[in-house]
């Protein structure tokens, strides 16, 4: 059910223009009718992002992201669809009327709003209370850890004081209820009283992507155990799900990500200049963690402690980077022990060297693997060849495979052929090598319908695009080409959203993207108006490339059509179409 009607999609649209919205993200520059940029979503040094202001829609010809401007905030915000709206209602001063919720889940958001107002008032009170004279202990832990005055403030750090229930007075004389404070997980509550979950420690608020206080970690300041306290899991705070810092780190797509063990190894390297990093926390890196880093970069940079834990930690990780797409590579730290205390010692531009000279992370792996055998014996030699036969395996791309194998094989001075039968005795073997074979096998045959389709449908997009550039070429087509000729669900939708525009003499393509909430259609349907139809064409081979394009179209859906024939009359409408297409000059399209 859709939460916002489409007027109101639409005036939210209207109200906020493409080059205003898209120009406080990215430097744009004039080019021609519209603007250009670098892209956002992907690493470039010369912009193939452009922005079109009549058609209030962008495109990264480089990457090949577009849409109007509701994608674009949630491409970049990372906002559902209702946030994307949400936010830009605001920004316009549109006030949405409140979305119908039942009972219980205004209850529910009721409780969510005022347990995130907690959460800042918590953190306020902390940083107040770092900056008075009874946080004395804390700043100056702080500053002896090399903080400097920006830094704190940057990431809101504080000091829970000495009392032991500070916290709770405060927030009580603000009017919270026990059972609301309950849910805030900062307080301990038993039969003899309430306490602050917090006291004599240093605190990290920890924010979501958005900047809203989910949670926090405090520190000891000496060596007393634990080391760290974290707010447990609440109706806010959702471990797996968030990455310490990343509010602060995300910036459309970078070209890499740092990703570290701690709190106080994200502010450091943020101090540093390294404002890419973030922190998983205080657990193992997760799969959705995994998906989160997706958004906003390629690579990832693991700077994981140097100890054994630390690199079973970064074992732990890199197949789920690699899950989620994204290419790990190992910033080595030793001697020292993690990036904070690595800055401290040889600072930012040895650290910046180091990242230079990071290594793969499969390379890492088998080096892993390596220290586990003494190589000079050769029974214990063929086991580590062997090893290394079945971690190729993970490479499901045949080219992939091969260069790590080669690669391998130098290193190690294996033969490659040995190496390469080993790995296909392993694939053969393996239930994975068979999975590997029949995914193979299913992506070709995929392959195959998509790219009949795709024929299709590249087609629809540029008939489309066309009727986009030149509306005048709708009153020619429109008694040929009518929407039920778009045989595909979609297209069918967007042709019969553009004719209608056409039909009432104004087409604005951005209007139709509304009508797809989900980011999938909205790229999909921003595509559909993008596809290059050659412009350069002249006259009489745009005619000719145009009549091609018609009886294309209208070729497939008759045979398309006839196929899912379901009532007799349709039949003859489509027995006298085929024969219109016998006899070409009937239906001649003449620009
Ligand atoms: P480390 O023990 O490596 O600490 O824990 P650190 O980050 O280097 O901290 P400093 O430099 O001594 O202050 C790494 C991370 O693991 C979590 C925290 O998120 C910490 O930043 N952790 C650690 C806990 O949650 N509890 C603990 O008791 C210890
Ligand atoms: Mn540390």
């Amino acid at each position: 059910m859709p939460r916002y009607t489409e007027e109101q999609i639409e005036q939210v649209r209207a109200a906020n223009d493409v080059v205003d919205v898209i120009g406080s993200y990215v430097r744009l520059k004039r080019s021609g009718s519209g603007y250009v940029g670098l892209c956002p979503f992907h690493s470039e040094k010369t912009p193939s992002f452009s922005v079109n202001p009549a058609r209030q829609m962008y495109k990264c010809f480089g990457c090949g992201v577009g849409g109007n401007v509701l994608t674009f905030i949630m491409e970049y915000e990372n906002y559902s669809f209702p946030e994307a709206m949400e936010y830009l209602a605001e920004r316009a001063g549109i006030v949405l009327p409140k979305k119908e919720l039942s009972a219980q889940q205004k209850r529910e958001e009721n409780l969510r709003m005022t347990l995130l107002e907690i959460n800042r008032k918590a953190a306020s009170y902390y940083y107040a209370k770092l900056k008075s004279p009874q946080g004395k202990l804390g700043y100056e832990y702080l500053q002896n850890r090399q903080l400097s005055e920006d830094t704190i403030r940057r990431f809101g750090l504080g000091y829970a004081g000495q009392g032991g229930g500070e916290l709770y007075q405060y927030l009580k004389h603000e009017g919270y209820d026990d059972r609301t404070l309950q849910e805030t997980g900062l307080f301990k509550m038993d039969e003899r009283g309430v306490y602050d979950k917090f006291w004599n420690r240093v605190i990290f608020p920890i924010m979501d992507v958005n900047n809203r206080v989910i949670g926090f970690g405090g520190r000891v300041m000496g060596d007393a155990k634990p080391k760290y306290l974290n707010s447990p899991e609440t109706k806010l705070f959702d471990k797996r799900r968030h990455l310490f810092g990343l509010n602060y780190a995300k910036q459309g797509k970078r070209k890499n990500m740092i990703l570290c063990e701690g709190y106080m190894d994200v502010i450091s390297l943020h101090q540093a200049g390294f404002t890419g990093a973030v922190a998983s926390l205080g657990t193992a890196f997760t799969e959705q963690q995994a998906n989160l880093l997706r958004r906003y970069t390629e690579e990832v940079l693991l700077t994981y402690d140097s100890d054994g834990a630390g690199i079973k930690a970064a074992l732990r990780a890199i197949p789920l980077l690699r899950k989620a797409g994204i290419s790990g590579r190992i910033v080595h730290m030793d001697p020292y022990k993690d990036p904070d205390e690595f800055i401290k010692a040889l600072g930012a531009e040895a650290f910046q060297e180091r990242m230079d000279q990071a290594e793969n992370s499969f390379f890492f792996e088998i080096g892993v693997l390596r220290q586990e055998y003494d190589i000079s014996d050769p029974e214990q030699r063929t086991k580590f060849i062997h090893g290394m036969a079945r971690k190729l395996l993970v490479f499901e791309d045949k080219v992939q495979r091969d260069s790590y194998l080669e690669a391998l094989a130098a290193k190690y001075t294996v033969r490659q052929e040995d190496l390469r039968s080993l790995v296909i005795r392993y694939a053969n073997q393996m239930p994975e090598g068979y999975q590997e074979v029949m995914e193979e096998r299913r992506q070709e045959s995929r392959q195959a319908v998509k790219k009949r389709e795709d024929g299709i449908c590249y087609s629809y997009r540029l008939l489309l695009s066309w009727l986009i550039e030149c509306p005048e070429l709708y009153t020619k087509i429109k008694s040929v080409i009518q929407p039920v000729d778009f045989v595909d669900e979609m297209y069918h939708q967007v042709a019969e959203l553009l004719y209608q525009q056409l039909e009432e003499g104004k087409q604005e393509p951005a209007k139709i993207i509304n009508r797809f909430q989900d980011i999938e259609g909205q790229k999909q349907v921003a595509e559909m108006f993008q596809t290059d139809f050659a412009a350069e064409m002249n006259k009489q081979e745009q005619e000719k490339a145009i009549n091609e394009l018609v009886v294309r179209i209208k070729e497939h859906s008759i045979e398309h059509r006839t196929r899912n024939l379901t009532d007799m009359g349709e039949l003859q409408e489509l027995v006298r179409q085929k024969k219109m297409l016998q006899n070409p000059e009937k239906l001649h399209i003449s620009l």
